[in-house]
């Protein structure tokens, strides 16, 4: 059922403002990542979670199906949610950008970080998205998606498993499941335990913005 908010803003609810949003990015030409995508990537999930998770960008899986986090980072994702008996269902969960940034070598395109432009012409959508959801929460998966939405000068190593207060939000960010796969031996443990010990403290916030809402 829409709430009340969303009656007072003109009866328009959070799905239809999002389809709209999503109509808008699948033709955007707002930056050179336009050029070379199979399809966009929007986002999924509930959008009355108060829950919004936000990623980094596309990578070549999530390209062809048109679905964020798809790969193997997505099964760590999974995984990562499931520790706290969450599923992609429960949350909203998107990108800093919703192109994926890729770049030639050796004969293929590859992956590439999205750029401060991408992430900037991009971020009219994410910010959309955010008034649209209107997210208690808001959990920034590595770096990126902490300087575009906590603050431009973030230390991922530094900052993250802290709480921050963003326009009505509390934001957190934690180590992207594509770095904590990258890790090996005890780094791997250390990355994985930050995670584990972030996400509890977001579930944590999550129980009280159900509650809240009664
Ligand atoms: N990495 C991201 O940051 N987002 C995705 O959708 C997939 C991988």
């Amino acid at each position: 059922m829409d709430s009340l908010f969303d009656v007072a803003e003109g009866g328009e609810n959070r799905e239809e403002r999002l389809a709209e949003l999503a109509r808008q990015v699948s033709v955007c030409t707002r930056c050179d990542l336009a050029l070379n995508r199979t399809n966009t990537v929007f986002g999924t999930g509930d959008p009355y979670s108060p829950l919004m998770l936000v990623g980094e960008g596309p990578g070549e899986n999530e390209d062809a199906t048109g679905l964020p986090f798809v790969g193997r980072a997505g099964k760590l994702l999974d995984d990562i949610l499931k520790a706290v008996n969450l599923t992609r269902d429960d949350v909203y969960l998107t990108n800093t950008v919703k192109c994926r940034a890729a770049q030639p070598e050796g004969g293929r395109m590859k992956n590439r970080p999205p750029r401060a432009g991408e992430i900037n012409a991009c971020n009219i959508y994410l910010a959309g998205q955010r008034e649209a959801i209107r997210p208690r929460i808001i959990l920034c998966l590595g770096g990126p998606a902490a300087k575009t939405i906590i603050d431009k000068d973030f230390r991922i190593t530094k900052d993250r498993g802290k709480w921050y207060e963003v326009g009505g939000a509390l934001a957190m960010a934690t180590f992207h499941p594509a770095y904590v796969l990258r890790q090996r031996d005890d780094d791997l443990v250390r990355a994985k335990r930050a995670v584990w010990k972030d996400v509890q403290a977001v579930y944590a916030e999550y129980q009280k913005a159900l509650e809240a809402r009664g």
